[in-house]
């Protein structure tokens, strides 16, 4: 622990009694490793010396829980990747974020031109929004509340929900956001890693209820990374527990299975996520719903940020409900191109695809002489982009988000490259 009191001279960094000077190093190594140095703004990199002093005093007023978080790992904006890659947007192949490579309805686009008051701020209660959300999901409206992504709304729960100290529960591998926003909440993450085959591990999940008396439990259908579907049983009886269960179903058009955001009316304890981004092809204009009972609601209202979807975002996702033949056509077309790769993949010899019902497919890369990270590497290098995960449990594994058609061909023609 470095001596304190007294002001330190100009210029030098100065400490609190609660962090010692080794474990704020290690921070900022953490934080500018080669790992981290992509994903913190390239100001801050470019500048590293003098904005670490600036930190260095500043660092407490930060909260402590705050002060060893690792920053979120994002996907790279697609100019900054194309200025990367030495390649032009269009000709960069982006499997690596399970985007819609079809866009929204081309009435998106005229609604997005033809906005009336941008100058005004948005309905606070999405009212237009949440009217469509009702027709589409035959929820009603009043169980609905519509947020900047379904990203803003998994924050926005755990901020009404717990309190420091308390528990989350979290089945990895997963969606990596509900750990991070645990951290950032400040509660304790409790893992019930998943199975083998990545499906869940009920009687583990029980007894870590049991145990541990978690407030919330994450559960995710389709699962992001491997595309399983929790089962109709399993989640039954996960639901007659004393937690609150959080159904994240981002992915749930891509499945054979309806959502089951109705399912909110006759479980106090069950809140169900989508979202705009997949389906409807709206991931940068950030548009997420959530289903909640009654009882939940009305506080999560109370809490939300009032203008927390733009006007943008609610005229393009009510365009994009209008059009209910398109989104349909290209979820046909995404799921068919899901299985024609899934078949192709079935075929190379050093990758076992995982079967999906979403629109990405998990692949373990059993290639002795290349490592995963090393095919995402040279993949990129021919432009084509996948996702691989620095975690232990995901090390050998790519994920493949479904494109069109010729971007599956793209991919194997890479493959053939590289491989
Ligand atoms: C499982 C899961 N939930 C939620 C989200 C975030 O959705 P949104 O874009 O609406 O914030 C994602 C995004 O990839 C996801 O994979």
């Amino acid at each position: 622990m470095l001596a304190l009191g007294g002001s330190p001279p100009a210029g030098t960094l100065s400490f609190s009694n609660t962090i010692t000077k080794q474990a704020f190093t290690t921070e900022l190594n953490g934080f500018f490793s080669a790992e981290n140095s992509s994903r913190c703004p390239s100001s801050i990199r470019a500048s590293a010396v003098p904005l670490v002093k600036e930190a260095a005093s500043g660092v407490n007023f930060i909260r402590p829980h705050l002060r060893n978080l690792a920053p979120y790992t994002p996907i790279e904006p697609f100019e900054i990747l194309s200025a990367r890659l030495g390649r032009a947007p269009q000709d960069i192949v982006k499997l690596d974020a399970n985007e819609n490579p079809y866009g929204p309805p081309p009435e998106v686009m005229e609604a997005l031109g033809n906005m009336q008051f941008p100058n005004i701020y948005p309905d606070p209660e999405s009212r237009r929004l949440r009217a469509a959300l009702a027709k589409d999901s035959g929820l009603g409206a009043e169980h609905i509340l519509v947020g900047c992504g379904a990203d803003e709304l998994i924050d926005l729960i755990m901020r009404c929900t717990l309190e420091q100290n308390d528990t989350v529960l979290d089945c990895p591998p997963t969606f990596t956001m509900y750990a991070f926003d645990t951290a950032v909440n400040g509660a304790n993450l409790v893992k019930v890693p998943r199975n083998k085959d990545f499906s869940l591990d009920v009687p583990a999940i029980l007894m870590a209820i049991e145990k541990h008396k978690p407030k919330l439990i994450f559960l995710t259908s389709p699962n992001n990374p491997d595309g399983s579907l929790i089962k109709e049983d399993e989640l039954l009886e996960i639901l007659k527990q004393d937690v609150l269960v959080v159904l994240d179903e981002a992915y749930i058009e891509f499945a054979s299975e309806p959502s089951r955001m109705t399912w909110v009316k006759e479980h106090e304890n069950l809140i169900v996520l989508r979202t705009f981004s997949k389906r409807a092809g709206l991931a940068g204009l950030r548009v997420g719903y959530g289903a909640f009972p009654l009882g939940i609601i009305d506080y999560l209202w109370r809490a939300k940020q009032p203008y927390n979807v733009s006007v943008a975002a609610e005229v393009a996702a009510c365009a994009a409900l209008d059009n209910t033949a398109y989104l349909e056509d290209v979820k046909v077309k995404l799921v068919n191109e899901r299985d024609r790769l899934y078949g192709l993949l079935l075929d190379v010899p050093f990758l076992t695809p995982y079967p999906s019902h979403s629109n990405f497919i998990l692949c373990s890369v059993t290639d002795a002489s290349k490592s995963a990270k090393q095919l995402k590497a040279d993949l990129a290098k021919e432009g084509v982009m996948v996702r691989h995960y620095d975690n232990q449990e995901l090390r050998n594994y790519i994920r493949i988000s479904v494109g069109k058609p010729q971007h599956t061909d793209a991919f194997f023609n890479a493959l053939a490259k590289v491989a």
